[in-house]
């Protein structure tokens, strides 16, 4: 079968005839693949600066954002059957006894660093025909999302940032009064750094949650992402345009940060404006451009002065994914048009190697299958 493979020692990327994998346990489940997303991630590694081949390969079957369709399982499949769709998990545990977090389920947290990540590191991807993994990796997508079913990945990000959100708050009272009619969050006032996919469907969760949401980005306006944003109810400010210090004074005591852009320079100007009581998430992997600048003084004193909580989150557990497909179903309920523009372009599997080396635009790009 096809698949789409880097060769880290020889820097290359092309489609290959990679072997078609069966099923070998009685709980597997053998996809059909539909629709595999290209993100930063997948840029990066064929660009040779992460990924890393299963031992004993040459090469990495890359994909990780996926969507497919069930076409046989395993004798002991309880969960799963033929024509159902499903996206399946990235992360697998590592096997070390005293990783509490592998052994609970939570690979996400894997202490070690030896877990593996499908299309990532240590096992292949999903930018293929077939796939066999175990059911209990895979989760179940109603029909009418196969058309957007792609996008559950990258939204499993925002929804682990917000499940722990709700774990972190809890420390204080930050529960907004009861009005009649308002969505639990309406008093909160978010921002969210960038407009590609991971801040986009941050902002989609963050506003059916009651959000004041504000969409920070390098973006002109008009463009796709501003409109995109007005849309669905966030306001979008244009970094061109307006200063950390100017958006922070039009938004006015910022509860919660969404950082969905990887540039670490911006993320720390922002963290000066974050409000009393208010949580910085960072989502986005810089790449490695050297040290700037930081007035650490002041941060210091603001997290400490203002009770603040920074933290990073990676990858998502079965939760995540669960709360990613229910969402995503409510976000096309409301906004349909702009869920639909989220997918910029369709490519077929040959035209792979050219979007994932070239400077494809736009916000989420899918390689289809079917
Ligand atoms: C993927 C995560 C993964 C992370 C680090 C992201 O692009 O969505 O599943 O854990 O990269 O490899
Ligand atoms: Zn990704």
């Amino acid at each position: 079968m096809k698949a789409v493979a880097v060769f880290p020692a020889d820097k290359q990327v092309r489609v290959i005839d990679h072997p078609e994998p069966s099923i070998s346990s009685p709980t597997d489940v053998k996809l059909r693949i539909i629709d595999v997303g290209v993100c930063g991630t997948d840029k990066e590694i064929v660009a040779f600066d992460y990924g890393t081949p299963p031992a004993g390969s040459p090469y990495l079957v890359i994909g990780h954002e996926s969507l497919g369709e069930v076409i046989a399982t395993g004798p002991g499949v309880k969960t799963l059957k033929k024509g159902d769709l499903v996206v399946t998990m990235v992360r697998r545990p590592c096997d070390h006894p005293e990783c509490v977090a592998c052994r609970a389920g939570r690979q996400d947290f894997c202490y070690t660093g030896d877990f593996t990540e499908r299309g990532i590191k240590g096992r292949h991807g999903f930018m293929t025909e077939f796939v066999v993994d175990d059911e209990k990796y895979m989760n179940l997508v109603p029909p009418d999302l196969r058309d957007i079913g792609v996008l559950v990945e990258p939204l499993t990000i925002a929804q682990k940032g917000i499940e722990q959100l709700w774990q972190v708050q809890s420390r204080l009272p930050w529960a907004c009064p009861i009005e009649p009619g308002q969505p639990s969050q309406y008093c909160h006032k978010a921002l969210v750094l960038g407009a590609g996919p991971v801040g986009l469907l941050g902002g989609m969760a963050l506003i059916v949650r009651g959000f004041q949401t504000w969409v920070y980005s390098r973006n002109p306006v008009p463009s796709v992402q501003s409109d995109l944003c007005r849309s669905i109810g966030a306001t979008f400010l244009p970094a061109a345009q307006l200063s950390v210090d100017d958006a922070a004074k039009e938004i006015g005591g910022i509860d919660l940060v969404y950082e969905a852009v990887g540039a670490s320079s911006l993320a720390f100007d922002v963290m000066r404006v974050l409000g009393t009581n208010g949580v910085f998430i960072f989502t986005g992997v810089p790449g490695r451009k050297g040290p700037i600048e930081v007035d650490t003084d002041l941060l210091m004193r603001d997290l400490v002065l203002k009770n603040q909580v920074v933290y990073g989150t990676v990858n998502a557990g079965k939760q995540a994914f669960m709360d990613a497909i229910s969402d995503l179903a409510e976000y096309r309920r409301r906004w349909p048009d702009a869920v639909r523009k989220l997918i910029t372009g369709r490519f077929k599997i040959d035209q792979a190697v050219e979007l994932l080396t070239g400077r494809a635009g736009g916000i989420k790009n899918v390689v289809s299958l079917s």
